[in-house]
C-alpha cells in the first residue's frame, strides 16, 4: 500500500476529528496498551467505527455522517469549505434545527458558531437555563452554505433532508425546535409565516415540534415584543421537556 502524503493524512486527521466532534466528542478517545501486549508504549487511536459503539446514538449518528460522505449530491458542495453536519449531544431531548450555515460556520465545520450562533447559545444558556453542549443537538436543514448566504433552494434542501431525517431519528429527541421560516416551511412541507405561527406544536415524522424566530432575525429586529415570543416559545418548550 502506498504511504499518504502529509497533506492528505493531515485532511484525513481533520475529518476524522470533525467527525467526532459531529458525534459529540470533546475530547480524542484513546487507548494505551501495556508494553507487554503491543510492544510499544505508543497509544493507539481506535477506528471510528470502534469507538462509536459506546453510544447506540451517537453509533447511528455517526453511520449517518458517514453516509453522508464527501457529498456532492447537491451544487452547493461546490462553494463550501466544511460540510456542517451538526453539534451537540447525541442523547439530548432537545433538537434546533436552523436554516443553513453562514460564513463563520463553513469555515469552521460547526453549525451556529457566528453571531447568530451567539445569540442562540444566550437563548439556550441564559434563557432557558440549559447548556448547549450537553443538552441540545444543532444542526441545519442544509449541511452546505448557500452562496451570499441566501436561502436555501428547493432542490439543495430535497437533496439534504432525508439526512435530517436521519439524524433526528437517531437523537429520537423529545423536542425539535425550526428556527425561523426557511426551517420551519422545510419541516412541515408548506409556506410557514413564521411571525404568525411561532409559539405554536406541529407533528414532524412523529417529533413533538415547536417553531420559533430565527436568532439571526432576532438580532435583525431587537425588540421587546420579539424577545419575549421567544422567550414564551422556549418556555411551552422546557414545559414539555418537564423542566
Ligand atoms: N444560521 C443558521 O441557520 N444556521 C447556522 O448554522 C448559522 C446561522
Amino acid at each position: 500500500m502506498q504511504t499518504p502524503d502529509r497533506t492528505t493524512l493531515l485532511r484525513e486527521l481533520k475529518n476524522y476529528l470533525l467527525l467526532l466532534e459531529d458525534v459529540g466528542y470533546s475530547e480524542i478517545p484513546c487507548e494505551t496498551k501495556l508494553f507487554a501486549e503491543t510492544g510499544s508504549l505508543e497509544p493507539t487511536i481506535p477506528s471510528p467505527v470502534k469507538i462509536m459503539a459506546s453510544g447506540k446514538k451517537a453509533t447511528q449518528l455517526a453511520q449517518v455522517r458517514e453516509e453522508l460522505g464527501d457529498c456532492t449530491r447537491c451544487k452547493l458542495s461546490q462553494g463550501r469549505k466544511n460540510i456542517v453536519f451538526g453539534s451537540g449531544n447525541p442523547q439530548a431531548d432537545l433538537v434546533f434545527v436552523g436554516e443553513g450555515p453562514g460564513a463563520d460556520e463553513d469555515e469552521q465545520g460547526l453549525p451556529f458558531v457566528g453571531r447568530a450562533g451567539k445569540k442562540l447559545t444566550e437563548i439556550i444558556e441564559k434563557g432557558m437555563n440549559l447548556d448547549r453542549e450537553k443538552d441540545t443537538y444543532i444542526c441545519n436543514i442544509v449541511k452546505c452554505r448557500p452562496p451570499g448566504n441566501r436561502d436555501p433552494e428547493k432542490e439543495e434542501i430535497v437533496a439534504c433532508n432525508p439526512f435530517l431525517i436521519q439524524q433526528l431519528k437517531a437523537i429520537k429527541p423529545k423536542v425539535v425546535v425550526a428556527l425561523g421560516k426557511p426551517a420551519a416551511s422545510t419541516l412541515l412541507g408548506r409556506s410557514v409565516p413564521i411571525t404568525k405561527e411561532r409559539g405554536t406544536w406541529h407533528d414532524y415524522e412523529g417529533f413533538k415540534l415547536m417553531l420559533t424566530l430565527h436568532p439571526a432575525y432576532l438580532l435583525r429586529a431587537y425588540t421587546v415584543e420579539n424577545r419575549k415570543a421567544v422567550h414564551e416559545d422556549m418556555k411551552k418548550v422546557l414545559k414539555e421537556l418537564g423542566k
